[in-house]
């Protein structure tokens, strides 16, 4: 099989990830989740929007070991308090996550800022545990200290589309992770 089946989007400058490298990456993290929560159940939480590609994937490579149930949160950052990472919950959990192990996944750790928001506020619900799991992580733009359990694949300090990340809400549906062309 060709390693992208769709021509690369003309906006696109570099992949880093293809399909083939995304689809056995996840399958790792997949093999490893399931190994951690083999006879447990697990509530695995995506974050609106760009995790959606991502989490769709990584729930399949998930094995029947585990008892995989799932739910969303959208989260917006207020407006003019980014430096304090404080977040807006736009869209709630539907699951109570009291005394349950949490799974949340992400498109793509930055600051941290989100997360570290995110996960301060569901800890305060008191599951049994929470980590997180993440397809990207720009380890060195980091404005506060937050280490994901689980990446995929570090990355540098590039401005990535596809896979469920955007640029203004377009590139979403890309089949690989790609470094935009700047304009
Ligand atoms: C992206 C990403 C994380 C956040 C990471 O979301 O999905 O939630 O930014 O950045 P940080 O570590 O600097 O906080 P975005 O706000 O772009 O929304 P989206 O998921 O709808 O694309």
């Amino acid at each position: 099989m060709a390693a992208t089946s769709v021509s690369v989007h003309p906006d696109v400058r570099k992949v880093l990830f293809d399909e083939d490298a995304l689809r056995l990456r996840i399958r790792e993290l997949g093999a490893q989740l399931t190994r951690d929560y083999a006879g447990r159940r697990l509530l695995v939480v995506g974050v609106l929007k760009g995790s959606l590609i991502f989490m769709s994937d990584l729930l399949r490579a998930i094995g029947n070991e585990v008892d995989v149930h799932m739910d969303f949160v959208a989260v917006s950052s207020y407006a003019g308090t980014a430096s304090t990472g404080t977040i807006r919950v736009l869209l709630d959990l539907r699951e109570n996550p009291e005394g349950r192990d949490m799974l949340v996944v992400e498109d793509i750790v930055d600051t941290g800022l989100t997360l570290s928001s995110l996960t301060e506020t569901l800890r305060a619900r008191r599951p049994a545990s929470l980590e997180v799991c993440t397809l990207l992580d720009k380890v060195e733009c980091r404005k506060t200290p937050f280490t994901p359990k689980y990446v995929g694949f570090k990355i540098p300090n590039e401005f990535v589309v596809g896979f469920g990340l955007d640029y203004d809400e377009r590139y979403r549906q890309l089949p690989y992770v790609g470094i935009l062309r700047t304009p």
